[in-house]
């Protein structure tokens, strides 16, 4: 997530949380079942410019049933379905309350491959993604005031309506905030990571039964920036999930069905290089698993390898920074990293934009996504 000092685009606006999309999801026909991510058609060769007004991304996920990437619209706190083989935006999901409101960021957006057990609905498939929907309090003070609404959506895409919502607020009760990633797990529970201070809460897969999965007791006066990330090892079966700290630190955790808390393992990084600007971490699908990356802001994407998948240690192997030229000459910082397609992982940026009055912050109309394929397989070699 950026850390902005935009304190002037907070509105202390008082939001309700009922959020119903506005012009939702296209007509949807087809549903393949792929379920990995290296079945989708190869893309047309280059970087990928999205052309969307105030996209700002902050998040992205590959959606390998629909070939498309879904993007959080931090700003205006919207989520995109974007298809990168015809270049263009295909549907704005917007939130009434939460959208446009500048008090609330849309940041996390997920595919989710479990979501195929609704209770009642056993054997048939849905075609789900995940929301998170965060105050922007924290981000704009630094984690100074963590108040504010939260709250994780999840969003049936093939009949374009919400299928539940939790109010993440009912737990975290102004606490401990900052929360900015999601993951999910075999057993179809979503994971939602805090980062002020480092925190991970955990809920059902019909959305009952949020809890804390792991919070810092005592709860520390000033909170330091924690856990910014979160990425599941779904190609060693799934019950391994990673977690990058504030300070660059790996951490593991054993997912299996009767841990009711996360205990964090330490993974040793070797060479012990860390940056204390992380944000989102990804597993690329491509890559089977070994292979790490890691968004720290303003250092770029680290690669890091585990060949053996278990993630008990891990190798750094570089980082590559953001691009500079033209194109790039405003991207301040990189924020995740995404596949797209079967064969290919761009960055995904941040914008440091002229503000434009009102809530939402640039006029950006091109976001362009570079691919570092390249460069990560060159540091796989060495
Ligand atoms: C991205 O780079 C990789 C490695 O050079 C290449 O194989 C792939 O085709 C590129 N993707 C696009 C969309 O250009
Ligand atoms: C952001 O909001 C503006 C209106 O304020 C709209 O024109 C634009 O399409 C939106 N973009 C996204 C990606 O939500
Ligand atoms: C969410 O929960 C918080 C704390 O319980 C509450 O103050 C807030 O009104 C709730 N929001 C909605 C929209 O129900
Ligand atoms: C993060 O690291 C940078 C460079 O090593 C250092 O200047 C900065 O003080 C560190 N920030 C924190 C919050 O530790
Ligand atoms: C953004 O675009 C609007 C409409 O074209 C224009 O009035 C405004 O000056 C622009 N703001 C910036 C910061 O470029």
């Amino acid at each position: 997530m950026i850390t902005t000092k935009l304190t002037t685009l907070l509105s202390l606006l008082t939001v309700t949380f009922h959020p119903i999309p506005i012009h939702a999801a296209i007509p949807f026909s087809q549903i393949t079942n792929r379920d990995n991510g290296n079945s989708c058609p190869p893309l047309p060769r280059g970087d990928v410019i999205a052309p969307s007004y105030q996209l700002y991304p902050e998040n992205a996920d590959w959606d390998p049933v629909l070939c498309r990437v879904w993007l959080g619209a931090v700003w205006n706190a919207t989520a995109v379905r974007y298809n990168p083989y015809t270049n263009t935006v295909e549907s704005i999901l917007e939130f009434p309350g939460i959208s446009h409101t500048g008090s609330l960021h849309i940041g996390g957006v997920a595919w989710d491959p479990y979501f195929n057990k609704v209770k009642g609905e056993e054997g048939k498939t849905r075609h789900v993604i995940s929301i998170l929907v965060n105050s922007a309090r924290p981000w704009a003070t630094d984690g100074r005031d963590i108040t504010g609404e939260r709250g994780l959506i999840k969003y049936d895409v093939g009949r374009g309506e919400v299928l539940w919502e939790v109010n993440v607020t009912d737990v975290s009760r102004d606490r401990y905030g900052g929360f900015q990633d999601i993951e999910r797990d075999r057993w179809g529970r979503t994971y939602i990571v805090g980062t002020w201070p480092g925190t991970i809460l955990r809920v059902g897969r019909d959305g009952h039964g949020l809890r804390e999965w792991l919070v810092p007791d005592p709860l520390p006066a000033i909170p330091q920036k924690g856990y910014s990330g979160l990425a599941v090892v779904r190609e060693t079966g799934g019950d391994t999930m990673l977690a990058v700290d504030g300070d660059g630190r790996l951490y593991r955790f054993d997912l299996r069905e009767d841990q009711d808390r996360g205990t964090p393992v330490n993974v040793p990084i070797r060479p012990e290089v860390l940056y204390n600007d992380t944000d989102a971490i990804y597993l690329p699908p491509m890559y089977g698993g070994r292979v790490l990356l890691v968004a720290s802001l303003f250092s770029g994407i680290q690669v890091l390898r585990s060949k053996d998948r278990s993630w008990k240690t891990a190798e750094y192997l570089g980082t590559i920074p953001i691009p500079t030229g033209r194109l790039y000459e405003r991207a301040n910082v990189v924020v995740a990293s995404v596949q797209m397609g079967s064969s290919s992982v761009f960055m995904v940026l941040g914008w440091n934009d002229p503000l434009v009055s009102g809530i939402v912050p640039g006029n950006r109309t091109q976001f362009p996504f570079p691919n570092i394929t390249a460069k990560i397989d060159a540091l796989l070699k060495i």
